[in-house]
Protein backbone atom coordinates (compact mmCIF):
# COMPACT_ATOMS: atom_id res chain seq x y z
CA UNK A 1 0.00 0.00 0.00
CA UNK A 2 1.18 3.71 -0.87
CA UNK A 3 2.10 5.75 2.17
CA UNK A 4 -0.09 8.60 2.31
CA UNK A 5 2.04 10.35 5.22
CA UNK A 6 3.30 12.85 2.61
CA UNK A 7 -0.35 14.49 3.06
CA UNK A 8 1.10 15.56 6.64
CA UNK A 9 4.05 17.28 5.31
CA UNK A 10 2.13 20.74 5.28
CA UNK A 11 1.74 20.29 8.89
CA UNK A 12 5.10 19.11 9.91
CA UNK A 13 6.50 22.15 7.77
CA UNK A 14 4.09 24.31 10.13
CA UNK A 15 5.32 22.69 13.46
CA UNK A 16 8.47 24.07 12.20
CA UNK A 17 7.74 27.57 12.99
CA UNK A 18 5.83 26.46 16.92
CA UNK A 19 7.09 24.84 19.74
CA UNK A 20 7.16 21.31 17.98
CA UNK A 21 10.44 19.21 19.31
CA UNK A 22 10.03 15.61 18.03
CA UNK A 23 12.79 14.27 16.35
CA UNK A 24 10.63 11.30 16.02
CA UNK A 25 7.01 12.34 15.77
CA UNK A 26 8.06 14.81 12.91
CA UNK A 27 9.96 13.66 9.99
CA UNK A 28 11.18 16.92 8.95
CA UNK A 29 12.34 18.19 12.15
CA UNK A 30 13.97 14.35 12.73
CA UNK A 31 15.66 14.36 8.98
CA UNK A 32 19.60 14.03 9.34
CA UNK A 33 19.73 15.53 5.80
CA UNK A 34 17.91 18.40 6.90
CA UNK A 35 19.61 19.22 10.28
CA UNK A 36 23.21 18.87 8.20
CA UNK A 37 22.15 21.78 6.44
CA UNK A 38 21.33 23.81 9.75
CA UNK A 39 17.60 23.15 10.34
CA UNK A 40 17.70 22.45 14.00
CA UNK A 41 20.23 24.70 14.41
CA UNK A 42 18.73 27.77 12.71
CA UNK A 43 15.44 26.93 15.00
CA UNK A 44 17.25 26.75 18.14
CA UNK A 45 19.31 30.43 17.10
CA UNK A 46 15.88 31.97 15.98
CA UNK A 47 14.57 31.25 19.37
CA UNK A 48 17.29 32.38 21.23
CA UNK A 49 16.97 35.99 19.47
CA UNK A 50 13.25 36.14 20.08
CA UNK A 51 13.50 35.25 23.79
CA UNK A 52 16.21 37.23 24.62
CA UNK A 53 14.01 40.17 22.97
CA UNK A 54 11.24 39.30 25.05
CA UNK A 55 13.40 39.20 27.96
CA UNK A 56 14.36 42.75 28.07
CA UNK A 57 10.93 43.64 27.75
CA UNK A 58 9.46 41.63 30.69
CA UNK A 59 13.18 42.76 32.28
CA UNK A 60 11.24 45.41 33.96
CA UNK A 61 8.98 43.66 36.08
CA UNK A 62 11.51 41.39 37.84
CA UNK A 63 13.49 42.45 41.32
CA UNK A 64 16.80 43.16 40.46
CA UNK A 65 18.25 40.42 42.32
CA UNK A 66 16.31 38.24 40.80
CA UNK A 67 17.16 38.78 37.60
CA UNK A 68 20.90 38.99 38.63
CA UNK A 69 20.71 35.25 39.75
CA UNK A 70 18.84 34.29 37.13
CA UNK A 71 21.29 35.55 34.17
CA UNK A 72 23.91 34.32 35.98
CA UNK A 73 22.50 30.48 37.39
CA UNK A 74 19.62 30.04 34.87
CA UNK A 75 17.35 29.42 37.87
CA UNK A 76 16.24 31.50 41.02
CA UNK A 77 15.36 30.45 44.77
CA UNK A 78 12.87 32.60 46.58
CA UNK A 79 12.80 31.32 50.91
CA UNK A 80 9.80 31.38 53.00
CA UNK A 81 7.18 32.33 50.55
CA UNK A 82 4.48 32.30 52.54
CA UNK A 83 3.62 33.52 55.97
CA UNK A 84 4.30 30.62 58.65
CA UNK A 85 0.53 30.45 59.48
CA UNK A 86 -0.47 30.31 55.93
CA UNK A 87 1.96 27.68 54.76
CA UNK A 88 1.36 25.72 57.70
CA UNK A 89 -2.68 25.51 56.90
CA UNK A 90 -1.90 24.53 52.94
CA UNK A 91 0.26 22.01 53.95
CA UNK A 92 -2.56 20.65 56.40
CA UNK A 93 -5.20 21.43 53.87
CA UNK A 94 -3.38 18.74 51.35
CA UNK A 95 -2.47 16.12 53.86
CA UNK A 96 -6.65 15.54 55.04
CA UNK A 97 -8.82 16.76 52.35
CA UNK A 98 -8.89 14.41 49.30
CA UNK A 99 -8.78 16.16 46.19
CA UNK A 100 -9.07 15.00 42.28
CA UNK A 101 -6.06 13.94 41.13
CA UNK A 102 -4.14 12.23 37.83
CA UNK A 103 -1.04 9.93 38.20
CA UNK A 104 1.40 8.91 35.52
CA UNK A 105 4.20 6.31 36.28
CA UNK A 106 8.19 6.91 35.21
CA UNK A 107 10.10 3.71 36.00
CA UNK A 108 10.54 3.94 39.73
CA UNK A 109 9.11 7.54 40.13
CA UNK A 110 5.07 8.11 40.28
CA UNK A 111 3.67 11.82 39.44
CA UNK A 112 0.53 13.01 41.00
CA UNK A 113 -1.54 16.30 39.86
CA UNK A 114 -4.20 17.94 40.96
CA UNK A 115 -5.25 20.75 38.86
CA UNK A 116 -5.72 23.63 40.73
CA UNK A 117 -8.86 25.34 39.19
CA UNK A 118 -10.95 27.93 40.90
CA UNK A 119 -13.18 25.21 42.84
CA UNK A 120 -9.77 23.42 44.26
CA UNK A 121 -8.42 27.19 45.13
CA UNK A 122 -11.22 27.66 46.84
CA UNK A 123 -9.86 25.22 49.47
CA UNK A 124 -6.40 26.53 48.87
CA UNK A 125 -6.29 29.94 49.82
CA UNK A 126 -2.04 30.53 50.15
CA UNK A 127 -1.80 28.92 46.85
CA UNK A 128 -4.34 31.24 45.49
CA UNK A 129 -1.90 33.73 47.07
CA UNK A 130 1.37 32.33 45.49
CA UNK A 131 -0.47 32.06 42.15
CA UNK A 132 -1.69 35.64 42.27
CA UNK A 133 1.77 37.22 43.72
CA UNK A 134 3.20 39.60 41.13
CA UNK A 135 6.51 38.81 42.04
CA UNK A 136 6.58 35.66 41.76
CA UNK A 137 4.44 36.13 38.21
CA UNK A 138 7.31 38.60 36.64
CA UNK A 139 9.63 35.99 37.49
CA UNK A 140 8.86 33.04 35.93
CA UNK A 141 7.45 35.04 32.80
CA UNK A 142 10.91 36.23 33.15
CA UNK A 143 12.62 33.21 32.82
CA UNK A 144 9.91 31.81 30.35
CA UNK A 145 10.28 34.71 28.45
CA UNK A 146 7.13 34.86 28.01
CA UNK A 147 3.88 37.19 29.45
CA UNK A 148 1.71 34.22 29.54
CA UNK A 149 -0.15 32.95 32.42
CA UNK A 150 0.90 29.63 33.78
CA UNK A 151 -0.26 26.76 34.11
CA UNK A 152 -0.26 25.70 38.09
CA UNK A 153 -1.37 22.47 39.99
CA UNK A 154 -0.59 20.68 43.22
CA UNK A 155 2.68 18.18 42.43
CA UNK A 156 3.29 15.01 44.44
CA UNK A 157 6.22 12.94 43.39
CA UNK A 158 6.64 9.87 45.04
CA UNK A 159 10.21 7.71 44.40
CA UNK A 160 9.97 4.44 45.18
CA UNK A 161 13.90 2.87 44.41
CA UNK A 162 13.05 -0.90 44.58
CA UNK A 163 11.48 -0.86 41.56
CA UNK A 164 13.54 -1.76 38.43
CA UNK A 165 13.25 0.37 35.46
CA UNK A 166 15.16 3.61 36.25
CA UNK A 167 13.26 7.42 35.96
CA UNK A 168 13.79 9.04 32.72
CA UNK A 169 13.97 12.19 34.54
CA UNK A 170 16.75 11.64 36.12
CA UNK A 171 19.18 11.71 33.20
CA UNK A 172 20.67 15.54 32.86
CA UNK A 173 18.46 16.74 30.03
CA UNK A 174 17.21 20.43 28.41
CA UNK A 175 13.26 20.27 28.60
CA UNK A 176 13.26 21.84 24.67
CA UNK A 177 15.26 23.65 22.65
CA UNK A 178 14.15 26.93 24.03
CA UNK A 179 13.77 28.93 27.24
CA UNK A 180 10.75 27.52 28.76
CA UNK A 181 9.85 27.94 32.80
CA UNK A 182 9.11 25.65 35.43
CA UNK A 183 8.23 26.88 39.15
CA UNK A 184 8.39 24.77 42.03
CA UNK A 185 6.67 25.77 46.21
CA UNK A 186 8.54 23.05 48.03
CA UNK A 187 5.99 22.14 50.67
CA UNK A 188 8.79 20.17 52.86
CA UNK A 189 12.08 20.03 53.21
CA UNK A 190 14.08 18.23 50.48
CA UNK A 191 17.55 17.42 51.37
CA UNK A 192 20.50 15.66 50.01
CA UNK A 193 19.29 11.82 50.04
CA UNK A 194 15.46 13.19 49.36
CA UNK A 195 15.95 13.08 45.11
CA UNK A 196 16.41 16.68 45.29
CA UNK A 197 15.70 18.77 41.46
CA UNK A 198 19.37 19.23 40.23
CA UNK A 199 20.52 21.71 37.66
CA UNK A 200 23.47 22.76 35.58
CA UNK A 201 24.78 26.32 36.93
CA UNK A 202 24.77 28.93 33.61
CA UNK A 203 23.15 26.25 31.33
CA UNK A 204 20.14 27.97 29.75
CA UNK A 205 22.79 30.16 27.81
CA UNK A 206 22.73 29.59 23.91
CA UNK A 207 26.56 29.46 23.83
CA UNK A 208 28.68 28.93 20.57
CA UNK A 209 29.65 25.70 22.78
CA UNK A 210 25.95 24.88 23.26
CA UNK A 211 25.17 25.66 19.65
CA UNK A 212 27.63 23.29 18.11
CA UNK A 213 26.45 20.55 20.76
CA UNK A 214 23.06 20.89 19.68
CA UNK A 215 24.05 21.12 16.15
CA UNK A 216 25.85 17.87 16.17
CA UNK A 217 23.41 16.07 18.66
CA UNK A 218 20.74 16.90 16.36
CA UNK A 219 22.03 14.58 13.53
CA UNK A 220 21.40 11.30 15.34
CA UNK A 221 18.56 12.16 18.08
CA UNK A 222 16.28 10.72 15.51
CA UNK A 223 18.07 7.04 16.06
CA UNK A 224 18.83 7.45 19.40
CA UNK A 225 17.53 4.59 21.85
CA UNK A 226 16.88 7.24 24.41
CA UNK A 227 12.98 8.16 23.71
CA UNK A 228 12.76 11.84 25.54
CA UNK A 229 15.74 12.31 23.95
CA UNK A 230 14.58 10.99 20.37
CA UNK A 231 11.42 13.00 21.39
CA UNK A 232 13.85 16.37 21.26
CA UNK A 233 13.98 16.43 25.17
CA UNK A 234 18.02 16.39 24.80
CA UNK A 235 20.49 14.04 27.42
CA UNK A 236 23.39 15.01 28.02
CA UNK A 237 26.30 13.15 29.08
CA UNK A 238 28.90 14.35 32.17
CA UNK A 239 31.75 14.73 29.26
CA UNK A 240 29.81 16.52 27.05
CA UNK A 241 28.74 19.06 30.06
CA UNK A 242 32.54 19.71 30.40
CA UNK A 243 33.60 20.10 26.59
CA UNK A 244 30.69 22.85 26.37
CA UNK A 245 33.08 24.46 29.37
CA UNK A 246 29.61 23.73 31.82
CA UNK A 247 30.02 22.57 35.31
CA UNK A 248 27.96 19.46 37.41
CA UNK A 249 25.27 19.90 38.36
CA UNK A 250 23.88 21.56 41.73
CA UNK A 251 21.57 19.35 44.13
CA UNK A 252 18.91 22.18 45.10
CA UNK A 253 18.58 21.20 48.24
CA UNK A 254 15.88 23.75 49.91
CA UNK A 255 13.89 23.90 53.44
CA UNK A 256 9.88 24.12 53.38
CA UNK A 257 8.49 26.48 51.98
CA UNK A 258 11.38 27.60 49.15
CA UNK A 259 10.16 28.33 45.74
CA UNK A 260 12.49 27.50 42.93
CA UNK A 261 12.23 28.76 39.32
CA UNK A 262 14.16 27.51 36.32
CA UNK A 263 14.19 27.96 33.36
CA UNK A 264 14.24 23.88 31.96
CA UNK A 265 16.03 24.58 28.44
CA UNK A 266 18.88 24.98 31.02
CA UNK A 267 20.37 21.06 31.76
CA UNK A 268 18.53 19.37 34.77
CA UNK A 269 17.39 16.34 36.06
CA UNK A 270 15.73 14.69 39.53
CA UNK A 271 18.17 13.33 41.36
CA UNK A 272 18.11 9.45 41.82
CA UNK A 273 16.65 8.46 45.37
CA UNK A 274 17.74 5.77 47.13
CA UNK A 275 15.24 5.39 49.44
CA UNK A 276 11.45 6.01 49.38
CA UNK A 277 10.28 9.45 49.15
CA UNK A 278 7.36 11.46 49.18
CA UNK A 279 7.28 15.24 48.59
CA UNK A 280 4.32 17.87 47.67
CA UNK A 281 4.73 20.69 45.66
CA UNK A 282 3.00 23.69 44.51
CA UNK A 283 4.31 23.64 40.61
CA UNK A 284 3.67 26.00 37.57
CA UNK A 285 4.61 25.21 33.89
CA UNK A 286 5.04 28.42 31.25
CA UNK A 287 5.63 28.10 27.74
CA UNK A 288 4.47 30.05 24.58
CA UNK A 289 5.38 29.90 20.76
CA UNK A 290 9.18 30.24 20.91
CA UNK A 291 9.28 32.37 17.64
CA UNK A 292 6.71 34.85 18.71
CA UNK A 293 8.19 38.71 19.22
CA UNK A 294 5.15 39.43 21.43
CA UNK A 295 5.59 39.77 25.01
CA UNK A 296 2.55 40.37 26.26
CA UNK A 297 -0.32 37.89 27.80
CA UNK A 298 -1.92 35.42 25.43
CA UNK A 299 -4.83 33.27 25.25
CA UNK A 300 -3.55 31.29 28.14
CA UNK A 301 -4.26 34.71 30.67
CA UNK A 302 -7.84 35.26 29.42
CA UNK A 303 -10.35 34.98 32.21
CA UNK A 304 -11.60 31.42 32.74
CA UNK A 305 -9.05 30.26 30.93
CA UNK A 306 -6.10 31.18 33.47
CA UNK A 307 -6.65 29.11 36.16
CA UNK A 308 -8.32 26.27 33.88
CA UNK A 309 -5.18 25.45 31.94
CA UNK A 310 -4.41 22.26 33.73
CA UNK A 311 -8.07 20.93 33.36
CA UNK A 312 -8.26 21.96 29.86
CA UNK A 313 -5.76 20.67 28.98
CA UNK A 314 -6.82 16.97 30.67
CA UNK A 315 -10.53 16.94 29.04
CA UNK A 316 -8.75 17.53 26.02
CA UNK A 317 -6.62 14.58 26.04
CA UNK A 318 -9.30 12.66 27.36
CA UNK A 319 -11.20 13.39 24.42
CA UNK A 320 -8.54 12.76 21.69
CA UNK A 321 -6.28 9.73 23.51
CA UNK A 322 -7.10 5.94 23.28
CA UNK A 323 -4.15 5.67 26.19
CA UNK A 324 -3.68 8.75 27.84
CA UNK A 325 -0.71 8.45 30.55
CA UNK A 326 -2.56 10.25 33.53
CA UNK A 327 -5.08 8.34 34.90
CA UNK A 328 -7.72 9.44 37.01
CA UNK A 329 -7.66 8.22 40.34
CA UNK A 330 -9.92 10.19 41.46
CA UNK A 331 -10.05 11.98 44.61
CA UNK A 332 -6.85 11.13 46.96
CA UNK A 333 -4.98 13.09 49.36
CA UNK A 334 -1.89 14.59 48.13
CA UNK A 335 0.76 12.61 50.24
CA UNK A 336 -1.43 9.23 49.70
CA UNK A 337 0.69 6.31 48.47
CA UNK A 338 0.41 5.57 44.54
CA UNK A 339 -2.65 4.58 43.13
CA UNK A 340 -1.17 2.96 40.24
FE1 LIG B 1 12.76 18.25 32.64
Amino acid sequence: MISLDWLKTPIWAAGLVGGTKSFLKNPLLGDPKLNERGLHRTRISLAWRAAERRRAILAQRVDPDHRAAFDRDGFVILENVLPEADFDQLVETLRTRPLPAREMRQGQTVTRMTPVGPSVLRDLPAAERVIDDRRIRGLIQYAASTGGFPAWFIQTVIAEPDRETPDPQTDVHADTFHPTAKLWLFLQDVGEDDGPFMYVPGSHRLTPERLAWEHRTSLTARDDPRLHHAHGSFRVRPHELAEMGLPEPRKVTVKANTLVVADTFGFHARTPSGKPTLRMELHAHLRQNPFSPWAGPGVTSLPGINRRQVDLFLAYKDFTARSFIWKDVGRVTANSPPHI
